[in-house]
């Protein structure tokens, strides 16, 4: 197949809205049946679903080096199951062969706020749970190979059918394949197995070996979930921690009893060096929520967000909003809230942005809404709170005319 060439800003996609993407299935029954727990087929999950992307497109997004790209070739590169990254030219479309290859895109919703509504309708489970949207273009045979990923994800067929083989008992210990970069399980048997079709969705908790291979063109879409691992959280705690001890704090021993063996470590020494480390470890309610909000709304390098915009005004801000219209959310952020009795704090881009409690009815509308058109906001209460907060977080570049 050959692709045309064209820029992601050319891709324009209707705004819609998704509502339960399980179909028939109850979220509250989803939740307590399978999520983490076993793989589920929802035929019809997104009834009518069609892949408001398309397969061209895709090409096109993989030639626009902002976008992540990866091609997945099983025959005919350079060795079985060869791994090539992007931004691709267009020429390398039109040398694949027509079968046993796979174009994916990764973080698409994320530069692309039109597919937001994709990831919304996963709300049902926390947003700092959700990592991206991938979607994945394959021909005949496409496949990217048996494998196990540590994450949930819900494989949403979106064009064409692909043919799903899992296996609960493998799990990421087992043999993988040598002389690829990717992790391809050297043995795979199937389990159990569907066809999707459009509009179906396989739900796979983590640690579930899955094989997709295309049945003629077929689109699918990934919306996968993140977790931080027990190491990542204490990394961030400790550091968090320390972060927010005096420079000038040093271990003391007022009460020192002479001892009889200068070189010993005594059970003493011990005892007080542990009571220093255990007083900052007391896990203190506010440090723990200052620590959730940076650490859950810290986001991929590259879409993190760097200087501060010093030179706009609050007035020019709201004269340009006027004028203009529409704020955009920067999508690519996670907008995340913790509120309590005497304070909301927004954390966004793994920093904290205070505003006064007032803002708590706002928040999660403001967390959630793609842009805001300057008249929305005649009808909203604590106008000036939630003004001066918008400023600060446009300044911060997590908002754009
Ligand atoms: C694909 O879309 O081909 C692969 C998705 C996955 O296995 O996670
Ligand atoms: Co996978």
């Amino acid at each position: 197949m050959q692709f045309g060439y064209f820029f992601a800003n050319s891709v324009i996609i209707p705004q819609m809205k998704l509502n339960n993407p399980l179909g028939d299935l109850h979220p509250d029954e989803f939740l307590q049946q399978y999520w983490q727990k076993k793989p589920v087929l929802i035929k019809q999950a997104i009834k009518d679903f069609s892949s408001p992307v398309s397969a061209e497109e895709l090409a096109g997004l993989a030639c626009d080096e902002s976008f992540e790209s990866r091609i997945i070739l099983e025959k005919d590169g350079q060795h079985p199951w060869e791994l090539k990254t992007g931004p691709f030219k267009q020429d390398d479309f039109a040398r694949l062969p027509a079968t046993h290859w796979t174009l994916l895109i990764q973080d698409i919703e994320k530069h692309l706020p039109e597919l937001s509504y994709i990831i919304e309708a996963f709300h049902f489970i926390p947003d700092w749970r959700l990592d991206d949207l991938m979607i994945s273009y394959a021909p005949e045979h496409g496949s990217v190979g048996p494998h196990v990923d540590a994450y949930d994800v819900f494989l949403l067929q979106a064009q064409g059918k692909r043919h799903w083989k899992i296996n609960t008992q493998i799990d990421q210990s087992a043999d993988i394949l040598d002389d690829t970069d990717l992790k391809i399980l050297k043995d795979f048997s199937c389990e159990q197995e569907w066809i999707l079709e459009p509009g179906d969705m396989l739900y796979l908790p983590p640690g579930v070996a899955h094989y997709g291979v295309a049945l003629g063109d077929c689109i699918t879409y990934s919306i996968g979930f993140r977790a931080p691992s027990h190491r990542q959280l204490l990394q961030h705690y400790l550091q968090t921690v320390i972060e927010n001890i005096p420079e000038n704090a040093f271990y003391t021993d007022p009460n020192l009893d002479r001892q009889q063996n200068p070189h010993q470590i005594t059970e003493q020494n011990i005892e007080r060096l542990k009571q220093t480390i255990s007083d900052y470890l007391s896990l203190d309610k506010e440090l723990l929520k200052y620590w959730a909000g940076t650490l859950l709304s810290e986001s991929k390098e590259l879409f993190q967000t760097d200087g501060i915009d010093e030179q706009t005004t609050l007035t020019e801000f709201i004269d340009q909003w006027q004028s203009k219209q529409a704020l955009y959310r920067n999508t690519a952020l996670k907008f995340l809230y913790i509120v309590d009795d005497i304070s909301i704090n927004f954390y966004i881009d793994g920093q904290v942005f205070n505003a006064t409690t007032e803002l708590s009815q706002q928040a999660e509308w403001l967390c959630s809404a793609v842009h805001i058109n300057y008249p929305e906001l005649g009808h909203i209460e604590h106008r000036d709170a939630l003004l001066s907060l918008m400023y600060d977080l446009y300044c911060h570049g997590h908002y754009y005319f």
